[in-house]
């Protein structure tokens, strides 16, 4: 899936970037209060949905400061071996293995293409919404959870700009869970 998105990609003067992220059906990818509970129902089925892939295929991650919190407070930290950046305008530090970026997402992913870097994750709704509207995002997978939360934490803030997507594939699991591989047009 992901060789086929690739192929796809002009990405000739930064990484290649894409959003990896679980939703629910009406749109939010936490509760209000944060909470990720919801996700557990997906969960025990001996199927990881393409997450290993994904993780195989990139060599940068890009979170913003709420996801960088949540992944750091429990044990198995899931970037090991990949350069981090953490965004935030208030953290001081991050731990040793990430570092620390605020400002212009632009000139990030072009330090980052400098430095050798050829495909990025990101992660969180503020800083995915952020790269969409500064059309820097390539691939889409979402996953659909089968509940409706009613509330909660949006996955896409208000972008002020149309955004055409294309779907590569779709897929359905035992669990419910429905996968969304998207290219986003330029
Ligand atoms: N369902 C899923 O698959 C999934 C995936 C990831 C996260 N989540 C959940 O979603 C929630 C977090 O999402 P979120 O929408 O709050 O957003 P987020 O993108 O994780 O964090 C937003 C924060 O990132 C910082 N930031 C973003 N862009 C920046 C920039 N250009 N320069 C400097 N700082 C920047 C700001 O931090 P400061 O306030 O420090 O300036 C901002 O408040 C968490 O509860 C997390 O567990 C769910």
């Amino acid at each position: 899936m992901f060789e086929k998105m690739r192929s796809l990609v002009k990405t000739d003067s930064r990484p290649k970037i894409t959003i990896y992220i679980a939703t629910s059906i009406d749109g939010y990818i936490a509760r209000k209060d944060g909470s990720l509970d919801w996700l557990d129902q997906v969960g025990g089925f001996d199927e990881d949905y393409g997450f290993q892939q994904l993780i195989d295929s990139i060599d940068g991650v890009i979170l913003g400061r709420n996801t960088y919190e949540i992944a750091a407070s429990v044990p198995d930290w899931p970037y090991k071996g990949k350069r981090i950046v953490v965004l935030s305008n208030t953290l001081q530090t991050v731990r040793e293995e990430a570092e620390l970026y605020r400002g212009d997402l632009t000139h990030l992913v072009t330090q980052l293409h400098s430095d050798g870097i050829k495909h990025v994750w990101i992660d969180g709704g503020v800083t995915i919404s952020q790269f969409l509207k500064l059309q820097l995002v390539d691939c889409m997978t979402l996953s659909v959870i089968p509940v409706i939360l009613g509330d909660g934490m949006p996955l896409f803030n208000a972008l002020g700009n149309e955004i055409p997507c294309h779907l590569i594939s779709s897929q359905s699991y035992p669990s419910g869970l429905v996968q969304l591989n998207y290219e986003i047009k330029a």
